[in-house]
C-alpha cells in the first residue's frame, strides 16, 4: 500500500532543514547539536498531524509547514533534555548517540534552549498565515510546551519515579507530557487553515488529539517493554530501570494494549463525527497506536 504521507514527510524534512541554522561564528557546536537532534531521525508525528489537520480543514498543508516544524523543534528539545543524566540518563536516540553524548551536556542543554526559541520564531515568521492565526498558535504552543503541558508532565514524571500513581494521575501525566503537544499540533493545523474559532469541529478535533496523544504515550510505554533497543533506536527497558509510572506497569501489557486500542476507536469516532476523517488524519491516528517503534 502506498504511504499517503510520503510527500508531506518529504516537505516537512525540507522545511526542517531550511529553518535550522547552519553556521554561526558564535555558537557552532550548539548549532551542530541542534541539527543532530532534529535531523538525526524521528517519525515526525507532530508536524505530520499539523499538516494533515490543516488539510482536513480545507487548507493547503504548505501554509502549515513552518508551524508544523515548530512542533518538531519543541519535541526534539524535549527529547534532548529527557535523555540528559539529570532526567532519564539515556545514551541512545534515533539509533545514534544522544545529543549530550555526541556534543557534551552543556551544548545539549543549550541546543534544547535554542530549539525552544526557534519554535516560536518559526510560528511568528511563518509565511502565508494571518497574524490572528499566528497569535492563537503561539498561545497554544506555549501552553502545550510549558508548565501545564510537556514541561509540567516531565516534572511529575521525574517526581513520581519509585512511587505508584493512580490511573487518573497517570492519565494526567501522559496527557501533559505527551498529549498536550500532539493535541495542539492538530489545533494549530486547523488555525493555519484560518478556521473560525467558533467552528464546532475544533472541540471534536481537540478531543481526538487528547485521545491520540494519550494512546501514543501508552504505546511508547508498551514498546519500552516489548521491543528491542535496535528497533526503537533508544534504550529499551529504560522505564523499568528508572521505576517509572507506565501503563503496562499499572495494568499489565494486555490491558494496556486494549486501553490504547479503545482510545484509537474513540478517537476515530470523534473524527467521523467532525467529518474530518481524511485519509491522512485517519492514517496518522492508526500509526499512533499500531506501530513497532
Ligand atoms: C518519543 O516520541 C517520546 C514521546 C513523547 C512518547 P516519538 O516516538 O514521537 O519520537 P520520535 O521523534 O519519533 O523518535
Ligand atoms: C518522554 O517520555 C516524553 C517527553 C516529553 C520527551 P519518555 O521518557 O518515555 O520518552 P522516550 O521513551 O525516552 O522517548
Ligand atoms: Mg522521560
Ligand atoms: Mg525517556
Ligand atoms: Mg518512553
Amino acid at each position: 500500500m502506498s504511504d499517503p504521507l510520503e510527500s508531506v514527510r518529504a516537505d516537512v524534512a525540507a522545511a526542517l532543514d531550511t529553518l535550522l541554522p547552519r553556521q554561526s561564528a558564535l555558537a557552532q557546536p550548539m548549532i551542530d547539536a541542534m541539527r543532530h537532534a532534529v535531523l538525526g531521525g524521528g517519525k515526525r508525528m507532530r508536524p505530520l498531524l499539523t499538516c494533515a489537520a490543516c488539510e482536513a480543514f480545507s487548507g493547503s498543508y504548505a501554509v502549515a509547514l513552518s508551524p508544523a516544524c515548530a512542533f518538531e523543534f519543541i519535541h526534539a528539545y524535549s527529547l534532548i533534555h529527557d535523555d540528559l543524566p539529570a532526567m532519564d540518563d539515556d545514551d541512545l536516540r534515533h539509533g545514534q548517540a544522544a545529543t549530550h553524548i555526541a556534543f557534551g551536556e552543556a551544548n545539549a542543554i543549550l541546543a534544547g534552549d535554542s530549539l525552544h526559541s526557534l519554535a516560536f520564531q518559526a510560528v511568528a515568521e511563518a509565511p502565508d498565515i494571518s497574524n490572528e492565526a499566528k497569535l492563537r498558535s503561539i498561545g497554544l504552543l506555549s501552553k502545550a510546551a510549558g508548565w501545564p503541558g510537556m514541561a509540567g508532565g516531565q516534572c511529575l514524571d521525574i517526581a513520581a519515579e519509585g512511587r505508584q500513581l493512580s490511573l487518573i494521575e497517570l492519565e494526567a501525566l501522559h496527557g501533559a507530557k505527551t498529549g498536550a503537544l500532539i493535541e495542539s499540533a492538530l489545533m494549530v493545523g486547523a488555525y493555519c487553515a484560518e478556521v473560525e474559532p467558533t467552528d464546532s469541529r475544533l472541540a471534536l478535533l481537540q478531543q481526538f488529539g487528547a485521545k491520540i496523544g494519550l494512546a501514543f504515550q501508552v504505546v511508547d510505554d508498551i514498546l519500552d517493554v516489548t521491543a528491542s533497543s535496535a528497533t526503537l533506536g533508544k534504550p529499551a527497558g529504560s522505564d523499568e530501570a528508572l521505576d517509572k509510572n507506565t501503563f503496562p506497569k499499572l495494568m499489565g501489557l494486555d490491558a494496556a494494549q486494549a486501553y490504547a486500542d479503545d482510545l484509537l476507536e474513540a478517537a476515530l469516532a470523534l473524527l467521523d463525527q467532525a467529518d474530518l476523517a481524511t485519509e491522512r488524519l485517519s492514517h496518522l491516528a492508526h500509526k499512533s497506536v499500531r506501530r513497532s517503534f
